[in-house]
């Protein structure tokens, strides 16, 4: 059933809608920097960053093309499995740009480090990650962000795109989601 009022779900806010402003002009200043005269195309998995990736790629200066994909990772339950498979595959060529990855959170890191093995085959110039969330407590895969908006305590995160079961997409800010509402 969906909930008559989202924020009533909510334990307590990680980030505000100011703290997200400022997050997200932070990184965009540093990526204008970083790839000035480079061939910048940031790249996100749908669903969750495409909140993040409409605000990130308006607070970078520079050109920067996007595209998206979907993949699905087979796993049991919550768990992600690692093992991905393309549902929507990039329309763009990736021979020679500076691959960015935008990512709503990094969590153990299994997906994206299986995409990044997939990417890396055709050619970028170099491939970096940027992820608005990260919890770094429950990485498995050796794998690390270039580009952290904020470090957050292992507890689920809804809001800024992140969902619960495709609910609380479209909360402005990221709150932690009651342990009453998944454990219903
Ligand atoms: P992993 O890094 O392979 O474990 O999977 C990361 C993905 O799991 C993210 O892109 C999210 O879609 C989802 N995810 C992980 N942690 C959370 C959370 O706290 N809230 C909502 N989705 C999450
Ligand atoms: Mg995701």
């Amino acid at each position: 059933m969906r909930p008559e009022n989202m924020s009533n779900d909510i334990a307590e806010i990680l980030m505000t809608e100011e703290q997200i402003k400022e997050t997200v002009a932070r990184l965009g200043k540093q990526i204008s920097e970083d790839y000035a005269g480079k061939q910048l195309v940031l790249v996100s998995v749908l669903k969750g960053s495409v909140v993040f990736m409409a605000d990130l790629m308006r607070a970078i200066t520079i050109p920067c093309p996007i595209d998206f994909m979907v993949v699905s990772s087979y796993g049991s339950g919550t768990e992600s499995s690692g093992v991905v498979k393309i549902i929507k595959d990039l329309d763009m060529d990736l021979r020679g740009v500076d691959l960015l990855i935008v990512e709503d959170i990094l969590d153990t890191g299994r997906t994206l480090a299986s995409l990044i093995e997939i990417l890396k085959m055709r050619n970028p110039n170099s491939v970096k990650i940027c992820t608005f969330l990260d919890k770094p407590d429950r990485r498995v895969s050796d794998i690390t962000a270039d580009y952290v908006g904020q470090k957050i305590p292992d507890a689920f995160a809804v809001g800024y795109g992140l969902d619960y079961d495709e609910i609380y997409r479209n909360l402005p800010y990221v709150g932690i989601l009651k342990p009453s509402v998944y454990e219903k």
